[in-house]
């Protein structure tokens, strides 16, 4: 027995909706086109600007071989669980999420899910901003040459000036706004599939020199055994989440941006595919800025473990010295700061794509007020790199001592939130969502199928939960 009636299941009348008809908030126009754009919000500070600091942070190679298989097993599955609910439910994720239990014959309470993804999105939006803020000020150090000669102390000291400047971060924090305002307020469209298919291989070209200049440091080799030589006893048990939340951070899962840019896909693509195209480039990226990164920091005596400063204070010494530096470090902030641009869009992106469809505000309208909401909530991560950067408001814990606000909320979004809603889309999409509804966005061969289903019904849910209820022990 199957109980289409109710769901309009006789054929397809011209007004209802048909696999033909467009999604209501429009498609990308190719199969590229969606490739960039997902390439584009998973390329992004994550890869160039987070990754080689917690892989300093954490030790290195250990964390960096955890970080690729959970990348593997976990990311890549869920990425292409995301893209598919997104393309099935063809609305934003709360709305698509509510579709989709109803097809399943489940609780519409699985839009929850929707809404912890939009609200996380949210909160990285506003932080995340703020660094993008960084890039941005620094295209215009590097364009004056600020870097020419200059020690290794001279960086660091640009670096400590910037951040002790709340007034300055903040107009550079809005500036990084206007701009992902203004790309989201004209819809996902024309124009930024053309900027996207034009940055993503300059930031590759530009990182390929990067890697070359690095080889010229006489200290190439110490850097690629930090990354790639594993050492397990510099791993910490924290360290695993780190590199698990991280890779739901850097391929953008987690939370809804992956179903809401998959509501923009058209049908007959290969879901799976294109998951894998994206997770392989994000992942080439972030392992080139890794090997262009650490020869440096370790020729020039630097510490690989400062933090958050990382790349602002190891490349900056290297365009110092290379021939044509001003050249090629104002070009590298400049495709930072798109590598962020393409990425912060896609966080305000499911906010808008909800706000358009259920409270019928226009796209414009939302997207200002979005942006705005989380500029005003960005002025907290600011503030705790100088005014507050004592305010550690769950320092009582011994696990948060010494955080900021600002560190908190990368620990509760990526460490948290993130692992949290990739394990509810591995239950929706392993456990809820039938065989036949999967199997048929996927389209992938049958042997690939079954991994995929055997990947997200066990493999991701048991793995995520495992690293999480260690690191609550
Ligand atoms: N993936 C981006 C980066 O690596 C950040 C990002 C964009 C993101 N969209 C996201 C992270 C959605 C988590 C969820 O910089």
């Amino acid at each position: 027995m199957t109980e289409i009636s109710s769901l309009g299941g006789t054929r397809a009348e011209p007004v209802t909706i048909s696999a033909a008809a467009p999604a209501p908030h429009g498609m990308w126009s190719s199969r590229m086109a969606f490739i960039l754009a997902a390439t584009g919000s998973a390329v992004g500070l994550g890869n160039v600007w987070k990754f080689p600091y917690i892989t300093g942070e954490n030790g290195g190679g250990a964390f960096v071989l955890v970080y690729l298989a959970c990348i593997a097993i976990i990311g890549l599955p869920i990425m292409m669980a995301e893209v598919m609910m997104g393309r099935r439910g063809r609305q934003s994720p709360i709305n698509s999420m509510r579709r989709l239990a109803a097809e399943a014959g489940r609780s519409r309470r699985w839009a929850a899910v929707g809404w912890f993804g939009i609200t996380a999105a949210f909160l990285i939006l506003s932080f995340y901003s703020v660094i993008g803020g960084w890039a941005v000020a620094y295209v215009f150090q590097a364009g004056q040459g600020a870097f020419g000669g200059a020690s290794a102390e001279a960086i660091s000291g640009l670096f400590s000036g910037l951040l002790a400047d709340p007034w300055t971060l903040l107009a550079w924090h809005g500036a990084f706004m206007v701009l992902t305002i203004l790309v989201v307020a004209r819809g996902v469209s024309g124009g930024l599939e053309k900027a996207t298919s034009f940055m993503m291989p300059a930031l590759f070209v530009i990182l390929l020199i990067l890697v070359g200049y690095a080889m010229t440091t006489g200290r190439f080799g110490d850097g690629f055994s930090f990354l790639f030589s594993p050492d397990f006893s510099k791993l910490s048990v924290g360290g695993v989440l780190t590199a698990l939340g991280h890779a739901f951070f850097t391929l953008s899962l987690g939370m809804g941006v992956m179903m809401a840019y998959g509501s923009y896909v058209p049908p007959g693509i290969s879901v799976a595919k294109t998951a894998v195209a994206v997770a392989a480039m994000d992942t080439a990226v972030a392992l080139l800025a890794g090997l262009a990164i650490f020869p440096i920091v370790f020729a020039n005596g630097l510490e690989a473990s400062v933090g958050p400063g990382l790349v602002f204070k190891t490349l900056p010494l290297a365009f110092g010295q290379m021939p044509f530096g001003t050249v090629f470090g104002t070009l590298f902030f400049v495709l930072l700061v798109f590598a962020a641009w393409t990425s912060s869009i896609s966080l305000l992106e499911p906010l808008v794509e909800w706000l358009e469809e259920h409270r019928g505000i226009n796209r414009i309208a939302a997207a200002v007020g979005g942006g705005f909401a989380a500029w005003l909530l960005g002025v907290a991560s600011v503030l705790s790199f100088n005014l507050w950067a004592d305010v550690a408001p769950l320092g009582m814990f011994e696990a948060f001592a010494g955080k900021t606000i600002f560190d908190l909320l990368d620990y509760l979004t990526a460490n948290i939130m993130l692992p949290l809603g990739g394990l509810a889309v591995a239950l929706f999409a392993g456990w809820t969502m039938t065989g036949a509804a999967t199997r048929d966005e996927l389209r992938m061969g049958e042997a690939g199928y079954r991994v995929w289903r055997f990947l997200i019904r066990y493999v991701s849910p048991v793995a995520v939960a495992t690293v999480f209820i260690y690191n609550l022990l």
